[in-house]
């Protein structure tokens, strides 16, 4: 599909429900004793791939407009499947899921998915499972299909090797069901829904500094959840307003976590005119999810350094930082993101090809890319390589370039952002 070189993007748009909230609200819904309606649920790939899973867990799922209600069994009533659960492309499902059947006494369940799921290691959720006492088969040692037959669960205090919020959520749902108390710390703040929802469902959890613990719990009680609009998704309307001169935009309701809005003071601190009630950063773990409109305008860019602590943050809008450095002055650097190699594609090869294709002077790093800022793109063709960001990373490589741009393979968007084209079109 093609992106042409766009005049001034101006309007106001409602982005679609949070991927990650999602996910964790159909997962905790089936969880949860009584019934749970969830509003504002996400109508896309990934989270309809979640909702089917439950399914097959003998959860009773009924999905009404953009309302989902749930009744499950209660924590340790998920049933076992006839057939390996498809996760599709959900890499979430994938790493939370395992957490919550690790607990299902006696019970067998294999996960699998589609050729980029099976290429995204499993082994770091299969390693913290283990030590709490899971019996878990993975292939080749870390891949994907995945098997899990549920066991009596201990509490484990575990060191993640890296900073990632599935990780992290796979081993609290797995703590809920565990003898003790299971602490997690994590070598950088990640995103924090799992503690909230948690916090909400009447869980012991807290957080100290980098450290969660959650305590073992008999029942969540959660009512209705509301799902705020996707910040990742809201990223490449973002980046499209900041960079097409001129440009006036509005998004309502937007989900403002703070683990969430790194790529917000990226853009800002890059010069970018970004305007939102953001949450700032916090110590006490607390059970909301804040909303806000977030304007955004056009403003001249200036390069920046992502360092390690700040990509967990921003980690699925690292590419659109890339994109940003090339229209600024001088140059971008971002490090310590060596995980987006294990994204739904390589996202540093990705990017990197990808753009320099596009006119761009970047360079690869192992763990990020530099960007040098020219203050222009060419335009030509780029590959999603199936993966949804870089899609629509692409899409917005259009509108700013000088000859537009042909994003072959448009339709991964559908895994997060289905209406994202309209959306875009919409603004133009
Ligand atoms: C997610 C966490 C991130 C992110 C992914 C969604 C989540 O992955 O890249 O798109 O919902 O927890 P990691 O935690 O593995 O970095």
């Amino acid at each position: 599909m093609r992106f042409d070189p766009s005049a001034r993007l101006t309007g106001e748009l409602v982005v679609p429900p949070d991927k990650s909230i999602s996910h964790r609200a159909a997962l905790l819904g089936a969880m949860a004793a009584e019934p749970v309606r969830i509003e504002n649920y996400l109508d896309a790939a990934d989270t309809n791939s979640t909702l089917a899973a439950m399914r097959a867990l003998g959860v009773l799922v009924e999905v009404r407009d953009e309302e989902v209600m749930m009744r499950g069994g209660g924590l340790r009533e998920a049933r076992e499947p006839d057939e390996p659960i498809d996760v599709g492309n959900a890499g979430t499902l994938m790493r939370l899921l395992p957490g919550w059947l690790a607990a299902q006494d006696g019970r067998r369940f294999v996960l699998d998915g589609d050729a980029s799921i099976r290429r995204r290691p499993v082994d770091r959720i299969a390693d913290p499972l283990r030590l709490m006492g899971a019996h878990i088969e993975v292939t080749d040692g870390r891949y994907p299909p995945f098997t899990v037959v549920g066991a009596p669960l201990h509490s484990i205090a575990y060191e993640m090797p890296m900073a990632s919020a599935q990780v992290k959520s796979s081993v609290l749902l797995a703590g809920l069901l565990a003898e003790g108390a299971t602490t997690v710390g994590e070598p950088a703040r990640s995103r924090d829904h799992t503690e909230r929802l948690l916090l909400r469902g009447g869980a012991t959890i807290h957080r100290n500094g980098r450290y969660v613990t959650v305590g073992d719990c008999d029942e969540l009680v959660l009512d209705d959840i509301v799902v705020p609009g996707d910040l990742s998704s809201a990223a490449f309307l973002i980046a499209a307003g900041v960079l097409v001169r001129g440009s006036k935009l509005c998004l309502r309701d937007v989900g403002v976590n703070w683990t969430r809005t790194g790529f917000v003071r990226i853009v800002q601190r890059m010069g970018g005119i970004v305007l939102g009630d953001l949450e700032s950063e916090f110590d006490e773990l607390v059970p909301e999810e804040p909303l806000s409109d977030i304007d955004v305008a056009f403003g001249p860019l200036e390069g920046t350094i992502v360092e390690p602590e700040e990509v967990p943050l921003a980690i699925d809008e690292l590419p659109l930082v890339a994109l940003l450095g090339c229209f600024a002055e001088g140059e971008t650097i971002v490090r310590g993101a060596a995980e987006l190699r294990l994204k739904e594609s390589d996202r540093i090869e990705g990017v990197v090809t990808g753009l320099r294709g596009l006119g761009a002077e970047i360079e690869a790093t192992p763990d990020g890319f530099v960007v040098q800022g020219t203050g222009r793109l060419r335009g030509g063709t780029i590959a999603s390589h199936g993966d949804h960001r870089m899609a629509m990373m692409g899409a917005v490589a259009g509108l700013a370039s000088e000859e537009g741009v042909e994003v072959q393979g448009m339709d991964a968007a559908g895994v997060s952002y289905p209406a994202f084209v309209h959306d875009l079109a919409s603004l133009v």
